[in-house]
């Protein structure tokens, strides 16, 4: 019987689905993989692997760093965006899945409900990994934490000030900072909230975890502000309506002034300047924006390597003699 027919697989769907243990050990592969690249030393993993980029919505850092990450590490991938397999409409989301791990080693799913992701990695037998939903965006919040790491050194007894909308960001940075754990604290117009049930699971396993409509009271003495779009891919239709709920949301000179001196600055990307933060402000000597944006590519490299650590033949652990 293969090494992996023995084994369970992996999945990322959302970041419950890490312990804080394999978070670290995941970190500590990204940091080799991105000292080393930066040397020179090429680390070909997955050499002959194949990955399908699964693409329902737009993208340019996660598609980008995902099949880069792929081909460094030896492997290459395949792009399927919304014209090529159409998902729930010219094919099930199982069907895909299952006709997918038929030939492909992993397979990277963005999409709109967390219920299709989900569905695929059931019906998968090779590892699924969420390159956002509607819901979760775990590649992004791990690369942030450990860009945050890069900075501060350590998160724990971090706040963390989030400004904007409650979106799927935001249910990540709850997941999260119940891992580590860090003080995360969200600003946004009433009816803007996340998830009660999202934020009332993360409360419950220990995240310390504020919502609140009132921007200084979130945002005072805070180490880190992160803010997002405020209106999320498939939320076009309601820009002129949450443009007009979000004013007074807005990262700016003088929020920025509210929280810690050495505050960072922090936005997933892409950014709408003079809508959720300020030219100023993203442009500025807080801003780690690119920093963030980089280590999409690292720490991706080192889930897609940890997600298939049981492959025949792989070894993760003791990179030496794999270059
Ligand atoms: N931050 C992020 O996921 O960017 P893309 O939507 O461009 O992939
Ligand atoms: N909340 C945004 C994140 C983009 C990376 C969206 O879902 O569009």
């Amino acid at each position: 019987m293969p090494f992996l027919g023995l084994m369970k697989k992996r999945d990322l769907l959302n970041l419950s689905d890490l312990s804080r243990k394999e978070i670290d050990e995941i970190f500590a592969l990204a940091r080799k993989l991105k000292r080393e690249q930066k040397r020179g030393i090429a680390h070909r993993l997955l050499a002959g692997k194949t990955l399908a980029l699964v693409f329902e919505k737009p993208s340019l850092r996660t598609l980008v760093s995902f099949e880069t990450g792929m081909v460094q590490l030896g492997g290459h991938a395949v792009f399927l965006g919304p014209g090529e397999i159409q998902l729930g409409v010219r094919e099930s989301p199982a069907d895909c899945a299952r006709s997918l791990s038929r030939w492909v080693d992993l397979i990277v799913v963005r999409t709109f409900a967390q219920k299709t992701l989900e569905e695929m990695a059931l019906y998968a037998t090779v590892p699924v990994i969420n390159a956002l939903t509607d819901l979760f965006h775990p590649c992004q919040v791990l690369a942030d934490c450990f860009t945050l790491l890069e900075h501060k050194g350590k998160l724990e007894g971090l706040k963390v000030a989030f400004i904007g909308d409650g979106n799927n960001m935001v249910h990540t940075w709850m997941q999260a900072a119940e891992k580590f754990p860090f003080s995360f604290s969200v600003a946004c117009p009433q009816g803007y909230e996340p998830s009660a049930e999202i934020t009332k699971a993360a409360k419950e396993n220990g995240g310390r975890i504020f919502v609140a409509n009132d921007v200084s009271e979130v945002v005072r003495g805070a180490d880190v502000i992160y803010t997002d779009v405020w209106a999320s891919m498939g939320q076009e239709g309601e820009l002129e309506v949450r443009r007009r709920a979000f004013q007074g949301y807005q990262v700016n000179q003088s929020l920025v002034a509210m929280a810690k001196r050495d505050v960072l600055v922090m936005h997933c990307l892409p950014a709408h300047r003079g809508e959720e933060i300020t030219e100023e402000v993203l442009e500025g000597p807080r801003s780690i924006v690119f920093d963030q944006a980089e280590n999409r590519l690292h720490v991706q490299k080192a889930i897609m390597a940890w997600v298939l650590k049981g492959t025949k033949g792989l070894r993760v652990k003791g990179l030496k003699g794999r270059r």
